[in-house]
């Protein structure tokens, strides 16, 4: 579909979206999941639940539901087949999965869709992390962030703004909402301004969003 309402899928898209890949069809406990990630609130009408395997620390199965929207499902089915292709990806690798390399797989996704591809990395960090600490282990993999810090009051850095703008927080009021940035002594109000501003023009300049463009 190809319109100018902003409402463009690709072939990828639609093929995830008709025939999604490595959805959880048995219960959590038949499963036996060596981690899981839960992210979003049902209440909300976004939840995802990612559920890994692990060996040699390697993610050699993945699996998921979700009360996403059908980007959501799309995403998720992709990220699905990154992780687990040739045995399964390295833990420290797909620690670093970004919605942008979700969205490359799927070749592009409406810009008013994005915060859909957020859900999945979020929460197949989430089953990483839980996967250690089941193992009570530190997850050597989480990197300290060297992004620099925009508000010192409450420690929020350029990244965490980024994460916020994808998650569809596109204007200042929404982030300070969510953050509480420059409700200190306000001193970072006109660098936290500049800083969304920059993500939003990034992510949100055109209808659809194409990591290659
Ligand atoms: S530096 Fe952001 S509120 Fe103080």
């Amino acid at each position: 579909m190809n319109n100018d309402s902003g409402w463009v899928y690709t072939e990828q898209v639609k093929q995830h979206f008709l025939n999604p890949k490595n959805i959880l069809t048995i219960s959590e406990e038949e499963y036996k999941p060596d981690g899981v990630g839960i992210v979003g609130s049902p209440a909300c009408g976004d939840m995802m639940m990612i559920f890994i395997k692990v060996k040699d620390e390697r993610i050699y199965d993945m699996k998921w539901k979700t009360y996403g929207c059908a980007s959501a499902i799309a995403s998720t089915s992709a990220l699905s087949e990154m992780v687990t292709k040739n045995g399964g990806m390295h833990i420290k690798e797909a620690y670093k999965i970004t919605p942008e390399d979700i969205i490359k797989e799927l070749g592009q996704l409406p810009s008013h869709k994005i915060h859909c591809s957020v859900l999945g990395d979020k929460a197949l960090r989430a089953a990483i992390e839980d996967y250690f600490k089941r193992r009570n282990e530190q997850n050597p993999y989480r990197e300290k962030t060297s992004s620099p810090i925009v508000c010192e009051c409450f420690q929020i850095t350029e990244e965490d703004i980024k994460m916020e703008v994808l998650e569809g927080a596109t204007n200042f009021e929404t982030l300070q909402e969510r953050t509480k940035i420059g409700t200190n002594c306000g001193k970072c109000i006109p660098k936290a301004k500049e800083v969304i501003n920059k993500f939003v023009e990034q992510y949100y300049k055109d209808k659809v969003y194409n990591p290659k463009s």
